[in-house]
């Protein structure tokens, strides 16, 4: 499955993913998912909102255990992040269907759209639309970069916009669901475990700083008559830097749109994107507000989204069942993480879930050095598939 997916979307120069969501690389895998889905003989089906689910069983009756990811990702991204957790979802099915299980209750594949924002701005598209907290005509009129609204994107991508919201049917089948991902940080490295377990999603959010100027020729205005806006973006970053150290918390400027963008003229607009996280709530708000009361921009909330505490029991017993399942002396661990994830979204919205990780070497991530061996991937698929068993008895 690695072999069939690795080249979809591969910047050849830098071996970095462009995977934008409904671009023809998703489409693609879009397309790849149904396939394996179609030869295990699951039901594929695409919800209003544009994820994939498939079924080993039918959830209408019960709702199903679900796990799954994503398959879209940053611009220049790596391979792993998303695409792990639907290959090792694939894979632990089949792990569980070779020694003949037979599931006591639905289980369930999911795809969801849009995981990372990186076309539209906001991240987990899909599961904010199919839980309700985001409002779909926000949804449709968001913009890419080439000015085309979601709407049209879907449009031209064959689905129907009109459809798009909250939707408890979808929401309903699944009983409970784990997100296989590759971990994003060097945690399991020091603890020398192939696989984690997650315990929470530091809260984190989005904003988008406008910083007005006028727009004049480099050469012949002089710099005392200038308005540019580059100074006052120049001076929020250093500034941000310095109040991210002094509460403890992360704040990263790394999308930058300088207007018109011509070397010979000061610029008339920068629109910068902040993103900002950290594990105390009130320290990522008071950061913003300050940032926002000393940048002198027009700032707008992109997105934000709470604190995800994992529910407790279920991640111990996903701890000790990955543990046991890999022959390890303890349950596996339980890390905190700063990255986003749809399982916080379900979460959030009362879906009980977890997330298993698997180490990252480099702990790099969002970038083509994201790395995972393959040995530990596969240990992390048969953890997937003891935890999915285990909750299929239940
Ligand atoms: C998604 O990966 C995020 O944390 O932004
Ligand atoms: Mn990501
Ligand atoms: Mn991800």
């Amino acid at each position: 499955m690695w072999g069939a997916i690795e080249r979809l979307g591969r910047d050849g120069r830098t071996g970095g993913y462009l995977r934008d969501a409904w671009s023809s690389a998703d489409l693609e895998l879009r397309e790849w998912f149904r396939q394996e889905a179609a030869r295990r003989g699951l039901d594929v089906r695409e919800d209003r909102n544009g994820n994939l689910w498939a079924w080993w069983g039918d959830p209408s009756g019960r709702p199903g255990v679900v796990t799954g990811s994503h398959l879209d990702s940053v611009r220049q991204g790596g391979a792993f992040d998303g695409p792990l957790g639907i290959v090792s979802a694939f894979a632990a099915l089949d792990v569980l269907a070779a020694r003949g299980f037979e599931p006591g209750r639905p289980l369930g594949i999911a795809c969801f759209t849009d995981e990372e924002g990186a076309r539209f701005g906001v991240p987990c598209m899909g599961s904010r639309l199919l839980t309700g907290v985001l409002d779909p005509d926000r949804a449709r009129g968001l913009t890419d970069d080439e000015g085309d609204s979601m709407a049209e994107v879907l449009r031209r991508a064959g689905r129907d916009p009109a459809v798009l919201g909250r939707d408890p049917e979808t929401l309903g089948h699944v009983g409970v669901f784990v997100e296989l991902h590759v971990e994003q940080g060097r945690e399991l490295v020091h603890t020398g475990d192939p696989v984690g377990v997650a315990s929470a999603i530091w809260p984190h959010g989005r904003w988008r700083f406008d910083f007005h100027g006028q727009a004049n020729h480099a050469g012949t205005t002089r710099l005392a008559d200038r308005d540019d806006p580059t100074l006052p973006f120049a001076r929020t970053v250093l500034h941000a830097r310095e109040l991210a150290e002094r509460a403890g918390v992360v704040a990263t400027f790394g999308k930058l749109r300088v207007s018109p963008g011509n070397a010979n003229a000061v610029p008339g607009l920068v629109s910068a994107w902040l993103d900002a996280r950290g594990g105390d709530e009130g320290a990522v708000r008071a950061l913003v507000a300050e940032l926002t009361a000393f940048s002198g921009a027009e700032v707008s909330t992109e997105s934000w989204t709470p604190v995800v505490d994992f529910d407790a029991v279920l991640r111990d017993r996903l701890a000790a069942v990955a543990g046991a399942a890999l022959a390890r002396p303890a349950a596996a661990p339980a890390l905190p993480t700063g990255a986003g994830h749809d399982a916080g979204i379900l979460a959030a919205a009362g879906v009980p879930s977890a997330m298993v990780f698997v180490r990252n070497p480099t702990g790099i991530s969002h970038s083509p050095e994201e790395h995972a061996e393959e040995s530990d991937c596969r240990l992390g698929v048969t953890a997937l598939a003891a935890v999915l068993e285990d909750l299929c008895r239940s």
